[in-house]
């Protein structure tokens, strides 16, 4: 599977960022089952870079294209730090103004520059008129039409429901509604995948992962999670990857 821990703004320290980082690199040696992916805040990256079986992920992408730009980030600066994947639409950007043609933009750009894009996806909250699969299907629509097949296929799907992000462990989604959620973003892969199957599509689940409930949900069909607050703390992130290997 692949783990991605979203570190957020939580961790605010070097030492802290330190300590997870090896608590990870621990969790991905010798003959770990897992990929584990780390996105620490920006100013941490280049602290944490090095030769490493734990990939390293931004939580945003930068569209600077570099020059007179005060403030702003550019490709370049992350790429040449080694950063392999990008989280692109999480709801936390979304809720701050990023749009359904922003998210596009950045997925083509990460995959100009040879980054992984993670693309995030979910609804507000599950109407009895289940409009909000046509949401899911809107955004993941969007940001993958403009690319070929090929970059299509390349781009990792994080299905985080915005109802479960940040909660506890019983209020995450159920394993019964993640499948059936699982299923479905596999269709709409299929028809924006001609000649490719869905069935080599990455999907993540996100929203309230934690050592109680990995376990179960990591048998709904997904490929793995993307992990807020539970990756913020050496042993909950330890016993989270722990219960599903
Ligand atoms: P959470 O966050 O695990 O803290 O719910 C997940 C996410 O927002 O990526």
């Amino acid at each position: 599977m692949l783990i991605v821990g979203n570190w957020k703004a939580y961790v605010e320290t070097a030492t802290k960022a330190k300590a997870l980082m090896a608590s990870a690199k621990r969790l991905a040696g010798g003959k770990a089952k897992h990929r584990i992916v780390i996105a620490p805040p920006t100013p941490f990256i280049g602290l944490l870079a090095g030769k490493s079986k734990v990939g390293l992920a931004v939580q945003d992408l930068a569209v600077s294209a570099g020059g007179a730009t005060t403030g702003e980030l550019s490709m370049p600066m992350l790429t040449g730090l080694g950063v392999q994947y990008a989280i692109i639409g999480h709801s936390e950007r979304r809720a701050a103004g990023e749009t359904n043609s922003d998210v596009a933009q950045k997925v083509a750009l990460a995959i100009k520059h040879k980054l992984v894009p993670i693309l995030c996806v979910g609804e507000v909250e599950r109407d009895l008129d289940a409009t909000y699969l046509a949401r899911v299907r809107e955004e993941i629509t969007s940001a993958l039409s403009p690319l070929s097949t090929k970059d299509r296929a390349g781009v990792v799907i994080a299905y985080e429901p915005i109802w479960a992000i940040g909660k506890s462990a019983s209020e995450a989604i159920t394993p019964s509604d993640l499948a059936e959620m699982a299923l479905y973003i596999r269709k709409i892969l299929d028809d924006l995948l001609p000649g490719v199957t869905s069935a080599s599509a990455t999907i993540l689940y996100g929203g309230s992962v934690d050592p109680r409930n990995s376990k179960e949900l990591a048998k709904t069909g997904i490929d793995g999670f993307l992990v807020g607050r539970a990756s913020t703390d050496v042993s909950t992130f330890s016993a989270l990857v722990k219960a599903i290997s």
